[in-house]
């Protein structure tokens, strides 16, 4: 593309939107007026980027010409956009409908649900999701999805008109043959095709291709009442009468047409003895549509035929599926009833939650959601995984399993030595007497009692400690020094096997045999602590 600038005709593209309508400013129309740059909304959002996108100096543009692309399908229209006294006035969109000449766009209609027996078509486009805007203007198609077993109560065309719908969607009111016959219900109408083709339309009437035979069936108990049909075709003679079956004669009262011809078109009618009736619009017409051509490398095709009625299934290989509609009908427009689905790579939903994964310690080491692909998880320090540490993505998009849990790593209440105990008996992470990753433990030996091993002990991520717990020896306490005299060695605590001898004073003697005290493996003396007496009193 050339851009010319100075020009009475600067072509750019880039996206404008507003609310549902994104168009592309195709011209400008460079004459002198004051306008700010208009703000560019891509998908209904204001971006910054789209204004510098288009050009900076609004100040001598007095009307941007850009091509719309209205309603849910992407109709384009020329649209444009004014500068009046220093404000954008617009868009302003060319109607077909009125000469051509640019109009204010009404107010949109929004089709906020869709009833679920109901198939709502516009341009013969079949609306899957509700929440879908359309243009003022809009007609809508409703018609029952099961045609003869609901009878639709209300107009099948709303038509959107600045804003609201001309009237509610109308809605499915059950047949006999959902109801368990009750008399007040419209007869059900089965539809039967022996040979030939036909397709249900958008509007709900159903359409066939010249030659085939079709048989409409009325269902009604026959101990009750029989039917009666009725045809606005004014030539047209029709058989009626019982089913002939004896599965069938007792509730099947059939109108049958043999060969059909498009003199056969009109609207069939049974009514019950009650005269509660249900109608078909029949429309013979020799319609073909174009073959089905695949481009998709993956998709797989059977046709059935390209007459009117006649169906199409697509498949895809293992490890895809079909985005779109799977089975295409030809339709009296001479148009199948979709487009041509296309083949997706199976894929299992993603595990991203706006924080990440749902599980807050949970990690992911490999991720790959395609058919056959895996997620391989682990868990943050100090927490261990509890269930399949990786699983797979199933060929129905479903993950093989549940994602895996983390619980904190603990590890057990220490055993505590005889004649130990903890000094730090509270510890971060203590949970029911178990103890977190990281917890530091600290042993004390009561009395004199010896501590052995490991004084303080950590709880390691393999939910073990460091270290067993110490052992508490008993030692021998130190018994002070006697009167008159002094004790060897002088110890805060003596370890079994430790002696202990009393020296005394000059003038003070010790009975021999008790000089010597032995600390005993039990932590006991083995006699008391010798006395120094006075030679006086010896
Ligand atoms: C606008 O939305 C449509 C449909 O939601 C999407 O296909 C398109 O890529 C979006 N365009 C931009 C520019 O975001
Ligand atoms: C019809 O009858 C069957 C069994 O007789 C019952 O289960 C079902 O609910 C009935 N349906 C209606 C619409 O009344
Ligand atoms: C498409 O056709 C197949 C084969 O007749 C059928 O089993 C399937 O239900 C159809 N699917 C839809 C969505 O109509
Ligand atoms: C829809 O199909 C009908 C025939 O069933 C046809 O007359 C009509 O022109 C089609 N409408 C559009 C918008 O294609
Ligand atoms: C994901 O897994 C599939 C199936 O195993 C494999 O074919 C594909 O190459 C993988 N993708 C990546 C990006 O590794
Ligand atoms: C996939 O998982 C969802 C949710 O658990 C379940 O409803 C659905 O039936 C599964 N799909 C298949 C094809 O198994
Ligand atoms: C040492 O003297 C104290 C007090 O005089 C007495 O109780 C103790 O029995 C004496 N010890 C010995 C071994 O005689």
């Amino acid at each position: 593309m050339t851009l010319v600038r100075n020009d009475l005709f600067l072509l750019l593209v880039i996206i404008f939107s507003l609310q549902s309508l994104s168009c592309k400013v195709l011209q400008e129309d460079l004459t002198s007026d004051s306008c700010p740059p208009p703000s560019l909304a891509l998908n209904g959002s204001l971006t910054e980027k789209g204004e510098t996108r288009i050009r900076g100096e609004y100040s001598n543009v007095r009307e941007v010409k850009f091509s719309g692309s209205i309603g849910p399908l992407g109709e384009k229209r020329l649209c444009k956009i004014k500068c009046i006294g220093g404000q954008w006035v617009g868009p302003l969109c060319v109607d077909q409908q009125d000469n051509g000449r640019f109009q204010p766009l009404f107010k949109n209609c929004k089709l906020e649900y869709i009833n679920p027996h109901l198939v709502v078509t516009f341009k013969n486009i079949t609306i899957h999701n509700p929440g879908i805007v359309f243009p003022h203007g809009s007609q809508l198609q409703v018609r029952c999805k099961e045609l003869g077993l609901y009878k639709l109560l209300g107009t099948a065309t709303p038509r959107c008109h600045n804003g609201e719908w001309s009237t509610r969607l109308p809605s499915c009111v059950p047949t006999t043959i959902l109801t368990n016959f009750t008399e007040d219900a419209p007869p059900t109408v089965l539809i039967k095709i022996p040979s030939g083709s036909a397709s249900v339309e958008p509007g709900g009437d159903l359409a066939l291709f010249p030659g085939s035979t079709l048989h409409f069936e009325c269902l009604y108990p026959r101990r009750v009442g029989t039917p009666d049909w009725t045809w606005t075709t004014p030539l047209g003679q029709y058989l009626t009468g019982w089913a002939i079956a004896p599965e069938e004669r007792d509730w099947k009262y059939r109108l049958s047409i043999y060969y059909a011809k498009s003199q056969d078109s009109g609207t069939f009618t049974c009514a019950t003895p009650r005269g509660i009736t249900n109608s078909i619009t029949l429309h013979v017409v020799a319609v073909t549509c174009e073959p089905i051509s695949v481009r998709g490398i993956h998709l797989t095709v059977r046709v059935e035929g390209t007459r009117l009625g006649h169906r199409a299934f697509f498949q895809c290989p293992t490890g895809y599926v079909v985005s779109g509609a799977p089975n295409l009908t030809c339709q009296a427009s001479g148009k199948w009833s979709s487009t041509v689905p296309k083949c997706d790579p199976v894929t299992c939903p993603p595990f991203d939650s706006p924080g990440g994964l749902p599980e807050p310690h949970l990690q992911l080491e490999e991720y790959n959601n395609s058919f056959g692909g895996r997620a391989v998880f682990s868990c943050a320090w100090g927490y261990r995984l509890v269930g399949p540490p990786g699983i797979e993505c199933e060929i129905n998009g479903n993950w093989s399993g549940r994602l895996p849990k983390c619980l904190p790593v603990q590890c057990p209440p220490p055993v505590l030595p005889i004649n130990g105990h903890l000094i730090q008996s509270e510890s971060p992470g203590m949970d029911g007497g178990r103890y977190a990753v990281g917890s530091l433990v600290q042993f004390a030996c009561k009395g004199a009692h010896l501590l052995e091993g490991e004084a303080s002990i950590i709880c390691t991520e393999t939910g073990f400690w460091s270290h067993p717990p110490p052992f508490c020896k008993p030692r021998c306490a130190y018994l002070g020094e006697p009167n008159n005299g002094l004790v060897a060695p002088t110890k805060f605590a003596y370890d079994p096997g430790d002696e202990l001898q009393v020296t005394c004073n000059p003038g003070f003697e010790s009975k021999i045999d008790e000089q010597r005290i032995k600390c005993l493996p039990d932590g006991k003396w083995s006699g008391p602590l010798p006395n120094c007496t006075s030679y006086d009193q010896i």
